[in-house]
């Protein structure tokens, strides 16, 4: 409920996008800089949260869920008061482009919009009368307690919010910690954080990770952990919770989105597709495609085609609007090409020409041909410009990679036949949580359920659900004879 003036010890905030330094080296433009808090600070900000929720009887988790809803429409307001300055942020700090920093700031505010809409919905449903039996209840959603919420580096601001804004509206309070690239645009919000909220309702925490989350999660004042990320960091965290059993974890993890392509795909949708689903913001989407099983018959061409569509896609800086960018995590391009090598080693080859060559936090998206399982590029996540393809002769191959694996977000399958696309849809959508034909993977829209099997996701995410997800169901009854 307050701006803490700080005078200890900061980190710089530091672009992917670098500028000719003193003496002509080149070295990565600072944009500013973030407190690092001690544990004892985070501790600070965990009670203030734990005391505006105090055991259900503070002021925000009493209040009714009409004034909730007009402190909300209010933040909302403010948020976007100060839009030019977030895109600018998100521009700067993670290098999205133009387009899709305006694009997550407006989705993130339809969130909240249609959020604040379910929310009437689900009182209306839920705060109902029932009898039966002999008994007269009147259901209630309730608040769950204090929420942990930290979001990843590619949706800085939305993901956050998926998670932050259902949690406070019904009821918990909060305490977030914005992720290290992309946390500087929550300074121009936090001012807006605190002119809509009363105090203690919202918290925010900055610095070291590792330094100061386990101290809140071994406090045990954490009711609901919500992280949307890495599945070892998530994990890691959570077995720090004294109460194991009585934490609630709201997870988005890891993913690994095959496209099966049928031997009668269209290629030019599929390419078409595969290209949106691999290299949208430089592959950085939990959602993205990335692996391509496709079959033998079709692969050279596929290869051929997908390289063409690779080697024309535009690089640049935010502002240009291109395709490609500059990675937002410096060790990303390192990672990157060692999945290469690996692959290469194994006798894979980079089909496109330049691919995987770097300048700078730049990466030439890659086409990589055959991959097959031996090779790290079949199993890991790359969470970047780097497309593997696997030719497949019998149609068994792909379907066992996606039982086999250890995630279970989403697939896409191509094919032009749909007597043969409908047998594939019951035996994959029992593995997966989202079917897309002759599209790529996406989460949109957000009222669509949005979750993942396996490694991939614990609870959903959207809208209705995640309402669900930050509260619980309780009675008020009575004998009514
Ligand atoms: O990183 C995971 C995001 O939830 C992906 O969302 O499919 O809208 O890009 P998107």
């Amino acid at each position: 409920g307050r701006l803490v003036p700080w005078s200890g010890p900061q980190s710089p905030v530091l672009s992917p996008i670098h500028t000719a330094g003193e003496g002509g080296e080149a070295e990565p433009v600072r944009l500013g800089r973030v407190p690092d808090l001690e544990e004892g600070q985070a501790l600070e900000c965990l009670e203030a949260a734990y005391g505006a929720y105090d055991h259900g009887r503070g002021p925000w988790p009493t209040l009714s869920i009409g004034q909730r809803l007009s402190h909300m429409e209010d933040f909302v307001h403010r948020m976007i008061a100060r839009k030019d300055q977030v895109i600018r942020l998100i521009m700067w700090e993670i290098c999205k482009s133009r387009q899709d920093a305006e694009k997550e700031f407006s989705r993130t505010v339809r969130y909240i919009r249609d959020t604040i809409d379910a929310l009437k919905d689900l009182d209306r449903a839920s705060s109902r009368f029932v009898f039966q039996e002999g008994i007269l209840a009147q259901i209630r959603r309730a608040p769950l307690g204090v929420v942990l919420c930290m979001g990843p580096f590619n949706y800085p601001l939305n993901e956050t919010f998926a998670t932050l804004i259902p949690a406070l509206l019904m009821g918990n309070t909060v305490v977030f910690k914005p992720p290290k690239h992309g946390c500087l645009l929550y300074e121009p919000l936090l001012e807006a954080f605190r002119d809509a909220f009363p105090p203690g309702v919202v918290n925010m925490v900055t610095g070291s990770g590792s330094r100061i989350i386990p101290p809140l999660m071994e406090s045990g004042k954490v009711n609901v952990f919500a992280f949307i990320g890495s599945s070892q960091v998530a994990n890691s965290l959570r077995q720090r919770h004294p109460k194991l059993n009585r934490l609630r974890c709201v997870l988005g993890l890891e993913a690994k989105n095959p496209a099966i392509v049928l031997a009668d795909a269209d290629l030019e949708v599929t390419v078409r597709e595969c290209v949106l689903g691999g290299l949208s913001f430089n592959g950085q989407r939990c959602t993205a495609l990335k692996i391509f099983f496709v079959h033998r018959s079709l692969a050279q061409r596929f290869v051929r085609e997908l390289s063409d569509a690779v080697s024309s896609v535009s690089l640049g800086l935010p502002w240009q609007d291109p395709m490609i960018t500059p990675l937002a995590e410096p060790d990303k391009p390192d990672y990157l090409a060692s999945l290469i090598d690996d692959a290469v080693a194994q006798g894979a080859r980079v089909v496109n020409e330049g691919g995987g060559s770097r300048y700078r936090s730049v990466f030439r998206p890659a086409v990589i041909y055959p991959v097959d399982a031996r090779m790290r590029l079949f199993h890991e996540e790359q969470f970047g410009p780097v497309l593997p393809v696997v030719p497949y002769d019998d149609l068994e191959e792909p379907i066992r990679a996606v039982i086999e694996s250890p995630y279970g977000q989403q697939l896409s399958i191509f094919g032009t036949d749909p007597g043969r696309i409908a047998e594939l849809i019951d035996p994959l959508v029992n593995q997966v949580c989202r079917v897309n034909l002759n599209c790529q993977c996406q989460r949109g829209p957000d009222t669509f359920p949005f979750t993942g099997r396996k490694d991939s996701a614990e609870s959903t995410l959207s809208v209705f659900d995640a309402l669900r997800a930050f509260s619980i169901r309780t009675l008020v009854a009575t004998r009514d004879e």
